[in-house]
């Protein structure tokens, strides 16, 4: 009789313990993710949760450690936690697991590199290496796994831009080990020196051939983002990228001059012909910060890009400050990101890097709704008859 009363009790705890558990999660799916639009405990965002006696714990795993929205959400959380009575502690803990934003069951050769995302522009000289190589660096910053690939194999300039002119890479059981530079793995056809000379005289078939080994035949390791410096325009290079291996998608990287003679608008459809995703753009040489001032001027005049955003119903992603810290930077092989990082210019790489982050984890998100769909669609097709 003693023994069923304990029994009773254990199961009337373990059952309040339940309730309270139910509560928990009904407050925390009051919680929107403003970038993905969904409620964080459908997103599967909460983890190890354990409520124990009034004591409640668990993790709050972003989408990314660049995530533009961490403070809000953490904040949020704390707030609809702190509306339920009867909680002794509550120990959070926020960490981040990036989203796959790729399908990496298409792509074997590529599985652990969770995002590419490919840096194009219609016409050269716009800033797409000085801002892919900085980009990478501010999501590195936040605490992702970064890599990046100079695939401009006619006109390298990541190893010059990282002072890394005699840098080289290794081959080890035939595949590429990156180089390391500032936490970001780094692959470029300038460290092959001899060749890259030659570089020129290629065409199609070899140059495409280059730069599938670079994806395939690198050992990446584990990235959350690969950020692909590509080279201006719509050639071999940037066609290969889209047809090779499934992508992320695309950043359009502008300038006020470039959106102007309308080039930009060129790559923006060739990617979209080939159904590339387009994360978004940037406007690099957006305006000049007045030293004296900090006032912003629009020199070649404002709203281009925004402009081209609207026109392609893609998002603007962020505005990179015409400075000559960033050109000395990139000119000197001392990214702006690691010498200033304090600078106005440092903070545009940073904004735009977060709202790159989140655009992939929308995209990502997008994904596993259509594999989730497809694969419960398959699950729902009559069985083949075999008479
Ligand atoms: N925001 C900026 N402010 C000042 N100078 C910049 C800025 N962005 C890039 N530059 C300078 O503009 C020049 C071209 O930049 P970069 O090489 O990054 O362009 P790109 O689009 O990669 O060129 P290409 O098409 O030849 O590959 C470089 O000298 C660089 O230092
Ligand atoms: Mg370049």
């Amino acid at each position: 009789m003693q023994f069923s009363n304990l029994c009773l009790n254990n199961v009337n705890r373990l059952f309040e313990a339940m309730v309270g558990i139910d509560q928990v999660l009904e407050k925390l799916s009051t919680v929107i993710d403003p970038d993905l639009k969904k409620d964080i405990v459908s997103m599967g965002m909460i983890k190890d949760l354990e409520l124990n006696d009034g004591n409640l714990k668990f993790t709050l795993e972003l989408t990314t450690p660049a995530c533009p929205f961490n403070v809000e959400i953490e904040d949020d959380v704390r707030k609809v936690i702190g509306e339920i009575t009867d909680l002794k502690n509550f120990d959070l803990k926020v960490t981040a697991k990036v989203m796959e934003g790729r399908s990496l069951d298409a792509d074997t050769g590529m599985a652990s590199v969770k995002n590419i995302i490919g840096v194009a522009s219609g016409k050269g000289g716009v800033g797409k290496s000085t801002v892919s190589l900085n980009l990478a660096l501010a999501l590195s910053e936040s605490g992702a796994k970064v890599g990046l690939l100079d695939a401009d194999i006619y006109g390298p300039s990541i190893p010059l831009m990282l002072g890394m002119k005699d840098g080289f890479m290794e081959v080890e059981d035939n595949k590429l080990q990156p180089a390391d530079s500032h936490g970001l793995k780094v692959v470029s056809f300038g460290f092959f020196a001899d060749q890259s000379n030659q570089a020129a005289i290629y065409r199609g078939p070899i140059i495409s051939g280059i730069l599938k080994q670079f994806l395939v035949d690198t050992n990446w390791s584990d990235l959350d983002y690969l950020i692909v410096d590509l080279p201006p325009g719509t050639g071999d290079i940037p066609l290969t990228l889209a047809q090779t291996i499934p992508i992320t998608g695309i950043l359009v990287v502008t300038t006020p001059q470039d959106v102007a003679s309308n080039v930009a608008v060129k790559a923006v459809s060739m990617f979209e012909k080939l159904n590339v995703p387009i994360i978004g753009v940037v406007e690099n040489m957006s305006h000049f910060i007045c030293p004296n001032c900090d006032e912003k001027h629009y020199i070649f005049g404002d709203g281009g890009a925004k402009k081209i955003s609207e026109q392609f119903n893609m998002p603007f992603l962020g505005e990179i400050p015409l400075n000559s810290g960033i050109m000395a930077g990139s000119d000197l092989g001392k990214p702006i990101m690691i010498t200033n990082p304090d600078s106005p210019s440092a903070d545009a790489f940073r904004k735009s890097a977060k709202n790159i982050a989140a655009q992939c984890s929308i995209l990502a998100a997008k994904l596993q709704d259509e594999m989730t769909s497809e694969s419960s669609n398959e699950e729902s097709m009559p069985e083949a008859s075999t008479s």
